[in-house]
């Protein structure tokens, strides 16, 4: 016995040279010279963003944790019986409470022998493993830093899997990415694998937009921090003040899109890639899309990626969905 849990961890590296997600200098020149203005919603996550994000799913406006956190402690165990599987792979690792459900209902029938989290950040995946190392001693962690969205090499090749993408964190890709996402995770399951996949539904329209427009106005912090990580990592001078957060519903889209807002005509300077950049007043950065499904749109979109819906769970009131996938042969 040589003490510490090092020995129970491996993190794996499949990231290709050139292949990281993050360029935020490229992605900043890219997004900001298109009309309309965009910038990716995956640099909302610096230290500030992750925990606005953590207190963003504790909202009472925000119901879509709750929501799927309902689901699974009322259908974990039917979900780990139907699949029985020894192991979890988890994409964008979480160390949290949605995790634990899996994992204890796994834990309860004897089947589990590892976690294999799936996440850009290798500090996240550390943290996950070490956490969860802490509270389930016996389990093997083989994680994964890479592309999400490129998923090859997962963990435990060989073993029967549960492969989790929780949150309606798809939602946040356009539809053919989504299809791509999704089709690249079936090309690596066998037979034995399946798929849990959350999906926030289509409902009452100011249901919607008061969870992306909560009273506290932690949601527009979490917006506008997107131009504080601009400001710190590539010199850019935006005056926060100068933008508003707005999200609004997209019906022919079936998408809560969030955007910035300049309150004024104004030039904002980005000094390390020596962009300046124009905004009318009134004029959007669109930060983020939302996707909202239904049973027959999502089923559709595992469809189309080869994969065949086996079960369908929503929470009491119908908000949010869990649905079961496997690989279709
Ligand atoms: C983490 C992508 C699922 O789209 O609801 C929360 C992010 N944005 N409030 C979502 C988010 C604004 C969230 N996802």
């Amino acid at each position: 016995m040589n003490g510490g849990t090092g020995s129970r961890i491996v993190l794996r590296n499949t990231l290709r040279e050139h292949e990281s997600p993050f360029d935020l200098s490229g992605d900043t020149r890219a997004g900001l010279s298109s009309t309309p203005k965009t910038l990716p919603s995956k640099y909302f996550y610096d230290a500030r963003g992750s925990h606005l994000f953590e207190m963003i799913t504790r909202l009472p406006e925000y119901y879509l944790t709750r929501a799927e956190t309902e689901i699974l402690e009322r259908e974990s165990g039917r979900l780990v019986e139907a699949v029985r599987p020894t192991v979890l792979v988890e994409f964008g690792s979480g160390a949290a409470r949605k995790t634990r459900i899996l994992l204890d209902a796994m834990v309860d029938r004897g089947l589990l022998e590892g976690y294999g989290p799936v996440d850009v950040s290798a500090e996240a995946s550390r943290h996950a493993a070490d956490t969860l190392l802490r509270d389930y001693p016996h389990i093997r962690v083989e994680g994964v830093i890479g592309d999400f969205e490129r998923p090859r090499d997962l963990p435990f090749a060989g073993r029967p899997r549960l492969m989790a993408f929780l949150g309606s964190t798809i939602g946040n890709l356009e539809a053919e990415q989504a299809t791509a996402f999704l089709a690249s995770i079936r090309q690596e399951m066998t037979g034995a694998d399946a798929f849990l996949i959350g999906f926030d539904l289509v409902k009452d329209v100011a249901m919607l937009e008061s969870a992306y427009n909560d009273e506290a106005g932690i949601t527009a912090k979490f917006n506008l921090n997107m131009l504080r990580v601009l400001n710190r990592d590539l010199e850019a001078s935006f005056d926060l003040d100068a933008f508003r957060h707005r999200a609004v519903w997209n019906a022919d889209a079936s998408r809560i899109e969030m955007h910035l807002e300049s309150t004024r005509e104004q030039v904002v300077r980005i000094s390390s890639i020596g962009l300046d950049v124009a905004f009318a007043a009134g004029e959007k950065i669109r930060t983020e899309l939302s996707h909202k499904y239904t049973r027959q749109s999502a089923g559709g979109l595992l469809d189309a990626a080869g994969l065949t819906l086996e079960s369908w769970c929503t929470d009491e009131a119908d908000r949010f969905a869990l649905a079961l996938a496997r690989a279709v042969d």
